[in-house]
């Protein structure tokens, strides 16, 4: 198994010739890249199947005092190999009313470095006998001199009379107890009803360092071991784990009838892998070796049949794409009632959040299911890359999660081919990553491994859950940031830049690692610029706001080398390595007007590159008359990245807004999504700013004029609105048409939507609308409508029997321009029986986004902060979601007058998680100011002047 995954070079070269399985040649690259940084560092790169680009071993961290036991890492002293471990969840409180779990566990380890201690990791689990440690060698074992848990650090600390010695093998047995509670965490508790009754799950979260909140354990990634699992369970439960059940008997323990589920052994994994589920009447959805389990109503519902059909595919696409069988002999999925995670790749048993998992063709709109796809991708991607071949330690998580967005994209294409999702990456992924990319505050890739040492970092470096900025810009940096490198891999793969010879030979400007090391330990990216007069090409430091300092120095000084393909007139041209800051004149990349006029020249093609591309302004002008002619001439990527690059450049004060604004006028030939989609999330900043000034009507004429064709468009494809397009994107395309057509007022707009909402509220048991228009014909209907129609979308939201649906019921309630209606809706904020508390930040965000209800959810926050801040706790996560959602428009003296008179009066009660949002709304409210006065003019005038 190790081997495979250590192609040699050639082994890898000869892939990318054939142009066979991308990932062989960037699993090759990932550990070239190691191997070379490991050459310069002196130090062999880790054997086995543990992958790492950090090579030097670290320092431990160390708390006060210089203990091993005071380290928060594992000595290099001992090696697991197998465990042994029989675990008994009780799913009824004991006469405590605490709910527990008991178990015991043989480790069998190996020793490496004399030692007299065994450190290994223990949290939250008491021991209810001594420990016990035998030889499997010939030299009787030391004896035990102490024992205790050392809380801070995680450890249980065995001390012993004598050394182990090296090279001989030990078991050491420890029988222990733990709380099965409901934190989501280890071994853990869910709850949900069926038929009126409460059912318990005893379930798992592992992942990243919650094994051993389960039993003792060396609980590092890289201390990978053979499981075996026995569990007891309740009769007529079941229990799942990472292998298959391989027996199943009945029998009596302690006066308790159980049964017991032995399962097949893992192959050798680290810990964060494990998985155990036992759960009441869950049902299998099968086929052979794949099982997708759920609550019996879920699965009677055909909610998993959707997944069900996806992963045999998916499964075998990764298995040619690899060229690595499935690892193991089952692949089970489960969806639970409380998870923490939006799903969790635990090796041959995944666990997801039910909306993820679940797809109801009459209920869940295409983007939903999208999301449930390329979810399933991602994990089933994991089974290979990162369960597999593993990284050495968290800090190298970015490559891990990165690889699994990217080949995401790829497995979810196989299964579904006609949705053309390796293109929705652009949107979905890389223009997130290059907008957090561009701030000086962004970060390298690849943090030092003793940075990330206590649990609470390693939780932090994945918390998807909570979302302060802070936190959110760390999450998307690190399950995106992968996406940048492998960007650059992908395309120095491509034949294209000649980077293989026939001969073998990799034919680089220079090596892989010092190629990678620019885009992997220095943060952002370039912006390059090709001045078409003269014909040189240029980088510098993309940085979206001009005035902002970088105090991160880097090595590399941020000049990258940047491979840079490119096309004239619709013509792709040989592509160049572009390794300085700025070239000599080139006649090859020289085209001035004088040279016949038309040509224009575009660079970046379908950004393969990770970097965004300024061109001079008569370049620009040709880009756009192209465009306004025949905008097809100019491929679908590229036309959407164009319009968000002018914008960025435009914010970054590189060129004129006018110039970002033109870009959009094609839109009103453009009938794809990509470059609509893109035109419309950077005009979004224009409509919060400018939606409650003289603007607003000229921008609304202006939109209105560029989307009437569009919506034209789709209603003659779908018959009058009586079917779907075909098309993925498509679909998606005229969701935007209908929503904008509404918002803007196009004829006959409101009136279809209108007309649905009425046939709907005249038989409420029989829903006309598409699934994938729900959202916004619900809105626009709600919108336009008054009180019937409210209290009836009101009522709605009570009976809806899926999540989904009651999420898209709760945010068209908040459509409405009826201020009374808002303000009644606000106060249901406050009362948990109307609008549960996890969902009350939202429709506060969601109506402070409605022109109508902004200053509504501003005062409403206000007055009632020192309630709600008492009242939701504090350290609830929402806090920081709600500040910055309810100012995201600030722009004036007034607003920002007002946000510090609120920071000031409620000094006494505080903001706790929301302070730094409350900060940064503050820097956010005056750089709108400025970016408004600067702005205002030049975009009315553009607007006025489009719409005269
Ligand atoms: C573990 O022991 C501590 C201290 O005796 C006790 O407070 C705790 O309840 C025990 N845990 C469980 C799950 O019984
Ligand atoms: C164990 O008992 C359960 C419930 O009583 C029964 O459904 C199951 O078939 C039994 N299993 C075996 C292996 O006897
Ligand atoms: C699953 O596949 C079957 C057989 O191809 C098909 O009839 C069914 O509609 C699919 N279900 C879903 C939800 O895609
Ligand atoms: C392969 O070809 C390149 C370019 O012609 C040459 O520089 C290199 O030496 C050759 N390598 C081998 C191994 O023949
Ligand atoms: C760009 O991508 C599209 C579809 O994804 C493809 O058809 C086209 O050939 C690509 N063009 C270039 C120049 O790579
Ligand atoms: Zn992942």
């Amino acid at each position: 198994m190790a081997k495979g995954f250590y192609i040699s070079k050639t082994v890898g070269v000869v892939g990318i010739m054939v142009g066979a399985a991308a990932v062989a040649t960037i699993i090759t690259l990932s550990v070239l890249y190691s191997q070379e940084k490991a050459k310069n560092n002196e130090v062999k790169p880790t054997e086995g199947t543990t992958m790492t680009t950090t090579t030097t071993t670290a320092a431990p961290t160390t708390a006060p005092s210089n203990e091993a036991w005071d380290s928060y890492r594992l000595p290099d002293t001992l090696l697991p190999d197998t465990y042994d471990v029989t675990l008994w969840p009780r799913l009824k409180p004991d006469n405590r009313g605490i709910y527990i779990f008991t178990g015991n566990s043989s480790v069998v380890f190996k020793c490496m470095k004399e030692t007299d201690m065994i450190l290994i990791h223990s949290n939250k689990l008491n021991l209810t006998t001594a420990p016990t440690l035998t030889a499997l060698g010939s030299t009787p074992a030391p004896t035990i001199k102490t024992h205790w848990m050392q809380v801070t650090t995680q450890y249980l600390v065995i001390q012993l009379n004598d050394n182990l010695k090296v090279g001989e093998s030990y078991e050491l047995f420890t029988e222990f107890l733990g709380e099965l509670a409901d934190d989501l965490s280890g071994f853990y508790r869910s709850v949900y009803q069926e038929d009126g009754q409460e059912k318990v799950v005893a379930t798992s979260q592992m992942h990243p360092t919650y094994a051993r909140k389960t039993f003792p354990c060396f609980d590092e990634p890289a201390m990978k071991a053979v499981f075996h699992i026995t569990v007891l369970h309740e009769r007529g439960t079941v229990a799942l784990s990472n292998g298959i059940e391989i027996e199943t008997v009945n029998t009596t323990v302690d006066g308790t009838a159980v049964t017991i589920t032995r399962f097949e052994p893992t192959p050798r994994m680290s810990s964060y892998l494990l998985a155990l589920v036992v759960m009441f009447t869950v049902l299998p959805v099968f086929a052979v070796q794949i099982r997708i389990w759920a609550r019996r109503k879920a699965v009677t519902d055909g909610h998993c049949a959707y997944a069900l059909n996806l992963t045999g595919p998916i499964l075998q696409f990764f298995e040619d794409y690899y060229k690595v069988p499935y690892p193991l002999s089952k692949s089970d999925q489960i969806a639970l009632p409380d998870f923490y995670f939006g799903a969790m790749e635990n090796w041959g048993l995944v666990t997801y959040r039910e909306t993820y998992l679940f797809y109801d063709p009459l209920i869940s709109s295409n983007a939903n299911k999208k999301k449930t796809a390329t979810l399933i991708a991602h994990e089933l991607a994991h089974m290979w890359f990162g369960n597999l071949v593993t990284l050495k330690w968290w800090n190298e998580v970015w490559l891990n999660e990165g690889f699994a967005t990217y080949v995401s994209y790829l497995g979810a294409d196989y299964a579904e081919p006609t949705w053309h999702l390796k293109d929705l990456i652009i949107l979905d992924d890389v223009h997130k990553v290059f907008a957090v990319d561009a701030l000086a505050s962004s970060r390298p890739l690849s943090s030092k491994e003793e940075d990330i040492t206590r649990p609470e970092q390693i939780s932090e470096v994945f918390d998807t859950i909570s979302y302060s900025k802070v936190r959110e810009q760390q999450h998307s940096f690190l399950i995106l940031g992968g996406v940048r490198f492998l960007i650059h891999v992908k395309l120095m793969l491509c034949g294209h830049f000649q980077a293989v010879h026939t001969n073998g030979t990799v034919l680089l400007p220079m090596t892989v690692g010092e190629i990678m090391d620019r885009w992997v330990l220095q943060m952002g990216f370039p912006v390059v610029t090709i001045n078409t007069a003269t014909g040189q090409l240029s980088q510098k430091h993309f940085l979206l706001d001009p005035e902002s300092v970088v105090d991160v120095p880097s090595q590399f000084d941020y000049e990258w080398i940047v491979p840079v393909n490119w096309m004239k007139s619709g013509v792709e041209q040989t592509p160049v390595w572009l390794l300085e800051r700025i070239t000599q004149s080139d006649d090859r990349h020289k085209h001035s007007n004088e040279d016949g006029g038309g040509d224009w020249v575009l660079l970046n093609l379908n950004l393969t590159g990770y970097y965004r591309v300024n061109y001079d302004t008569e370049n620009w002008e040709r880009i756009l008359n192209q465009l306004n002619s025949n905008h097809q001439a100019v491929p679908d990527i590229n036309r959407a990245q164009i319009v968000d690059d002018a914008f960025n450049l435009a914010r970054a004060k590189m060129i004129p807004i006018s110039l970002a604004l033109n870009t959009t006028k094609f839109l009103s030939q453009e009938m794809a999504y990509l470059p609509w989609q893109s035109a419309l999330n950077n005009l979004d900043y224009f409509y919060l700013m400018f939606d409650q000034t003289d603007i607003y009507e000229s921008m609304q004429a202006y939109l209105r004029k560029q989307i009437t064709p569009l919506f034209e468009h789709f209603r003659n494809i779908t018959t009058d609105w009586t079917e779907v397009p075909d098309g993925h994107t498509d679909q998606y395309n005229q969701v935007n048409a209908i929503r904008v057509a509404c918002s803007t007022g196009v004829d006959g707009c409101q009136n279809l939507t209108a007309e649905w909402f009425t046939q709907w509220m005249q038989h409420p048991e029989q829903n006309p609308i598409h699934p994938n228009l729900r959202s916004t014909v619900y809105c626009s209907a709600v919108a336009a409508g008054g009180a019937k129609e409210w209290d009836f979308a009101w009522e709605m939201l009570q009976t809806a029997s899926i999540a989904s649906e009651a999420d898209k019921l709760m945010s068209a309630l908040a459509c409405t321009k009826d201020t009374g209606l808002l303000e009644r809706y606000l106060t249901f904020t406050l009362d948990p029986m109307k609008i549960r508390k996890q969902d009350a930040t939202s429709v506060i965000v969601q109506i402070a986004g409605n022109v109508e209800g902004r200053s509504l959810a501003w005062n409403f926050t206000t007055l009632n902060w020192r309630y709600i801040f008492t009242e939701y706790g504090v350290g609830s996560f929402s806090f920081a979601k709600l500040i910055s959602g309810i100012t995201q428009t600030f722009s004036t003296q007034y607003q920002l007058d007002q946000l510090l008179q609120f920071k000031e009066e409620n000094a006494d009660v505080g903001f706790g998680a929301a302070s730094s949002a409350l900060d940064q709304a503050i820097e956010k409210t005056r750089a709108n100011m400025k970016w408004v006065s600067e702005n205002q003019r030049e975009i009315r005038d553009w607007f006025r002047a489009e719409t005269a």
